[in-house]
């Protein structure tokens, strides 16, 4: 590595690096990966669509426009077409060029080496898409050595429908729940006890999460991240309540300065 790293402030607590070290470099970009790679995050995260010619893709929103030089809609364009678009100029002109990466390249690339959290971001919407991403990370997983339980790849979705049957498709794979958004943030025991049968981290807005809510989680026994933190003292708050991870853009923050 390139870096000089400074001990870990707490080496219990999971560091994710959400859509890669996205506050250095451009979002969902093997340069975002490699970035977090280098600052030895413990996961990248990662969020896919679907090509109208179903290829899974890496990519935040379903629209082109904010990441890329592309307009409209993720699935309204092929692989082919997509695989051109320059998906880091608006970050950094340094970064054009940047394309958008395949979700099979980012586990060719980081499968075993780092953990990969793999968000799908409205699998309702992509017929297919979950049997596509099992099949991929069957294939994925087969090729690694028989213990890469340090480098975990798991599953998330604010879909919990999508999470349950990949719960059923996929068993092995660890899966999370992400909870926070929407005006009922706060689980009741009964959501609680519900989610926890499917999912095996329940990803929480940190907004809403303090000790005591951790303690819940923890009580069946699940665990908890936080996303997505992108100020320094929000951090530190959250890193004294007992969470399991921390999704953050400034993977760095696990590191004393
Ligand atoms: O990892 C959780 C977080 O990524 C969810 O929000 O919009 O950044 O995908 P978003
Ligand atoms: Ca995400």
């Amino acid at each position: 590595t390139s870096f000089m790293l400074p001990p870990r402030i707490a080496d219990s607590i999971a560091i994710v690096a959400h859509r890669g070290a996205s506050a250095y470099a451009p979002e969902n970009t093997m340069a975002a990966f490699e970035l977090a790679a280098e600052m030895q995050a413990d996961y990248i995260e990662l969020d896919v669509h679907m090509s109208k010619d179903g290829e899974l893709v890496v990519i935040h929103d379903e629209a082109l426009a904010r990441t890329t030089d592309g307009e409209g809609l993720v699935k309204d364009h092929t692989w082919e077409e997509l695989r051109q678009l320059d998906a880091g100029g608006k970050f950094d002109p340094v970064y054009r060029g940047e394309p958008i990466p395949l979700l099979r390249e980012v586990l060719a690339r980081y499968a075993g080496r780092i953990g990969i959290l793999i968000e799908l971001k409205s699998p309702a919407q992509y017929p297919g898409l979950e049997e596509k991403l099992a099949e991929l990370i069957e294939e994925t997983v087969q090729g690694q050595p028989s213990d890469s339980s340090a480098t975990p790849i798991m599953v998330q979705s604010f879909d919990l429908g999508s999470i349950q049957r990949l719960a059923k498709r996929l068993p092995d794979i660890p899966r999370a729940a992400l909870i926070g958004t929407g005006d009922q943030p706060l689980l009741t025991d009964t959501q609680l006890s519900d989610i926890a049968a499917y999912a095996d981290y329940i990803n929480y807005n940190y907004e809403f999460l303090d000790w005591e809510l951790v303690d819940r989680i923890h009580a069946y026994d699940r665990k908890v991240m936080a996303w997505t933190l992108r100020d320094s003292q929000d951090s530190e708050r959250i890193s004294r309540i007992g969470v399991d991870g921390i999704i953050t853009d400034y993977p760095v923050w696990a590191y004393e300065r």
